[in-house]
């Protein structure tokens, strides 16, 4: 039952080789709510060393498991699902706690994680490999023939973010584990209380001694020692491009998947239906206070329709619950005072420069309500920058290529929304947008969790989303026959 307040904290140990256990010299990481500021728990701040015993560790325990069949791995993955399902209440309270998401939102991670971590399972037993005969290349033998399977990488390094501390992290690990792959994971600081919880019920499903190791410490003190660690054979990312961008001039060859920033653009054309399309952009926008990388974080409107899109987005953020995550509140307070300050100073240059304050900024701590900002320019920090916070800028355009332009112009290529009743603008516009996903007439999102999801330019490389993730996390292996 998830109680309302957890008197207990949770003082939490790392799993390495097998073994829940402290880190030798005892250093630890207080954790505390963003929202109350009330200490929650604590994680260990692994030494180099540690981070050395853990790679050391995935890699035995990898030789084994590389040999598993796949059913085997395939009810791991589904003894784990269930269990975090039976335990989503706990977890769902400690992400609440951790990481100040909404309590029912908190528990939906949870839940679509188990569902991501089920179509792993399926989707990891139907990859198959290939088979060619050499005649079908001009010149070639039918007596040479290529057997093409997939194997693992080895050691898989997964770096989670804290705005999905349960859902970001088994996205990674599930399709490294079906894959056949040893896993370190370094879980966000703030989500580490979570991401713990849930390997927890990972190694009740009955994960093999030494296969997951989490290596807890500050990303910023153990990052290089994991990055750059010789043992490991694949990092999978999902985080802030400057992280990202900075690990992979670290990493040289080791290949990488990185889910990074977005600036995603909603484009509205004159003809859109504005009622759907201010919910749409509201809950795009807004939802878990824009702490999320396909959040929209832009709208691109024409003229003709501009006053009466931003009224409708008005109507709909006035009626936006702001409080505390315990209190089920739909902006509550972001992950901390400097995320909080930054993105009001984004506020404060955009007014400074002339945008026109619709409803909001109205900060208290790490609350801010939600800000709506009209007539923005691109001389305005807030045009070009990724604030994850509730503030949403709208920059009026005379014409759909002015939107494209300025959509493109910026160094994030995630997602986009385009909201129009004209199919032939949408596909138009949507084929010269360079992002990795288009949404049409729907707001920029991740989900579900099977559709390809990728960034361009400084929003990523690689590409999540299960079977992409399990093709990311394993490399052909080619037998050649010659007759
Ligand atoms: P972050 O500060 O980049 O941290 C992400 C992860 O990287 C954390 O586990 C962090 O550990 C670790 N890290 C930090 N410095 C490192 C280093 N030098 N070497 C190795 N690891 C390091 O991002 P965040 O604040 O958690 O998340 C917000 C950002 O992530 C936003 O920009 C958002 O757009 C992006 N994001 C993208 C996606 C996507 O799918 N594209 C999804 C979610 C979030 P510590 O916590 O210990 O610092
Ligand atoms: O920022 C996390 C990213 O994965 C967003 O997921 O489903 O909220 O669009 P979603």
């Amino acid at each position: 039952m998830l109680t309302n307040s957890v008197k207990t904290l949770s003082q939490k140990n790392v799993l390495l080789n097998g073994e829940w256990k402290e880190n030798k010299d005892g250093k630890r990481i207080t954790l505390s709510s963003p929202s109350t500021a009330e200490e929650i728990g604590s994680i260990p701040a692994l030494s180099e060393n540690e981070v050395d015993k853990a790679v050391e560790s995935a890699n035995t325990a990898q030789k084994e498991w590389k040999n598993t069949a796949l059913h085997e791995r395939k009810q791991l993955l589904y003894h784990w699902a269930d269990n975090l399902v039976d335990n989503k209440e706990e977890i769902g309270y400690m992400i609440m706690q951790e990481v100040a998401k909404k309590k029912s939102s908190a528990i939906d991670e949870v839940v679509r994680t188990a569902d991501l971590i089920r179509h792993t399972a399926e989707e990891g037993c139907r990859i198959t490999g290939d088979l060619l005969t050499g005649d079908s290349y001009n010149g070639g033998s039918p007596s040479k023939i290529a057997q093409v399977n997939r194997v693992p990488l080895g050691v898989v390094l997964a770096i989670a973010p804290f705005n999905y501390p349960v859902n970001l992290s088994a996205s990674k690990i599930a399709p490294a584990l079906m894959m056949g792959n040893g896993v370190v994971f370094k879980p966000a600081t703030q989500g580490s209380l979570s991401g713990i919880m849930m390997i927890e019920q990972l190694e009740k499903a009955g994960l093999p001694a030494g296969l997951v190791n989490i290596t807890t410490g500050r990303g910023s003190e153990i990052g290089d020692a994991l990055v750059t660690h010789p043992g490991i054979n694949q990092i999978s990312f999902t985080g802030g491009s400057e992280t990202g961008i900075r690990m992979a001039q670290k990493a040289s060859m080791v290949p990488m998947v990185l889910e990074l920033g977005g600036k995603d653009p909603a484009i509205v054309l004159e003809d859109a239906d504005l009622d759907k399309t201010a919910k749409e952009i509201t809950a795009g926008a807004f939802s878990y206070s824009g702490q999320r990388c396909t959040a929209i974080k832009r709208v691109l409107v024409k003229e003709e329709a501009a006053d009466e899109l931003v009224g409708k987005i008005r109507e709909k953020a006035e009626e936006l619950k702001i409080g505390q995550p315990e209190e089920n509140a739909d902006i509550t307070p972001l992950i901390n005072e400097k995320s909080a300050d930054y993105v009001q100073g984004l506020i404060d240059d955009a007014i400074d420069k002339g945008a026109k304050v619709i409803t909001g900024d109205d900060k208290n701590g790490s609350l801010l309500a939600p800000t709506l900002l009209d007539e923005v320019t691109s001389k305005m920090r807030i045009a070009w920058e990724e604030p994850f916070g509730p503030v949403l800028p709208v920059i009026r355009v005379k014409t759909k290529e002015e939107a494209i332009e300025i959509a493109n112009k910026s160094e994030y290529g995630l997602q986009a929304s385009v909201f129009t009743q004209d199919i032939d603008s949408a596909h138009q516009i949507a084929d010269q947008l360079e992002v990795g996903s288009v949404q049409l007439n729907g707001k920029t999102s991740r989900g579900p969790d099977h559709f390809p999801f990728l960034g361009v330019k400084q929003s990523g490389q690689g590409v999540q989303g299960v079977r992409y993730s399990l093709l990311s996390l394993s490399r052909e292996k080619v037998k050649v026959f010659n007759g």
